[in-house]
């Protein structure tokens, strides 16, 4: 695992927002497995920029999205197809035929989600995840105590999650508790895992995730599992990791050309 420790979040969004690009640019049909909620909005907003004033073509990128709320039709603003449209989409290139995400209102979810995976594979698998991380440890949606072989599948919210979350919610009762969310195992498929985490709430999980004990009660420590993960953070974010010197001593020695 790779940690990576910037100033601020806008920094640590840049540098994920090289690697992206560089795998678009060294192959342009790469399939990109994509996160909503606040965490990855600087990195999308750097994609775009990129795509603006450098030219990054995503004309033949497909994306695969980890999760959406179950009852919630794409056009529910708080569904993450209204979120992807909202922060990313709608700013690049990439032909609305090779954008996918859960549907919410899939009539058989066991279907849809054999289907999602089968749909990833067709695609070539995932050549880059990005990744947020719950307070709890969750990757995806992936609660503490999913199996870390898990596929696609339907999960119900903890209720540290569903407290997370509210604040995007106004009405009481409109917060769906289940999601259909990728699965531990789709995930660590992919060949790149860019996980992102700022701020001193997240600094706990981080710290479990990156330096405790691999456990189905912290998903995300199974990234210790992968051998391409890279973990953005921000000063924060780090503030409970024992090493975190160690990590801004690698970093300091790296060239600039394998940031
Ligand atoms: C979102 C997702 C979740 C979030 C996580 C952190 O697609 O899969 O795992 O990444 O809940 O959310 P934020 O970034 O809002 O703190």
């Amino acid at each position: 695992m790779e940690i990576i420790i910037q100033s601020t979040p806008e920094a640590a969004s840049r540098l994920a927002a090289r690697h992206i690009a560089r795998q678009i640019r060294e192959k342009p049909d790469s399939v990109l497995g994509l996160a909503t909620g606040s965490t990855p909005r600087l990195l999308y907003q750097e994609l775009i920029r990129l795509h603006r004033e450098e030219g990054l073509n995503f004309s033949r990128v497909t994306t695969f999205n980890l999760d959406e709320y179950v009852g919630l039709p794409p056009e529910h603003p708080q569904s993450y197809h209204q979120y992807m449209h909202e922060n990313f989409f709608r700013f690049v290139n990439i032909p609305i035929s090779q954008i996918y995400l859960p549907d919410g209102m899939t009539e058989d979810v066991p279907e849809f989600c054999a289907a999602y995976e089968d749909r990833i594979q067709e695609a070539g698998g995932l050549d880059v995840q990005i990744l947020g991380i719950g307070t709890d440890g969750h990757v995806g949606f992936n609660e503490p105590s999913s199996s870390l072989t898990s596929r696609t599948r339907i999960k119900t919210l903890t209720p540290q999650t569903l407290a997370d979350n509210a604040r995007f919610f106004e009405a009481e009762g409109e917060q769906p508790h289940h999601v259909i969310t990728m699965g531990i195992g789709t995930i660590m498929e992919a060949r790149r895992i860019l996980l992102l985490a700022f701020g001193q709430q997240k600094a706990e999980a981080v710290a479990a995730a990156v330096e405790g004990p691999l456990t189905a009660m912290v998903p995300a420590s199974i990234l210790q599992m992968h051998s391409t993960a890279h973990v953005f953070l921000d000063e924060p974010a780090a503030g409970e990791l024992t090493k975190a010197d160690y990590y801004r001593w690698v970093l300091e020695q790296k060239p600039d050309w394998q940031l």
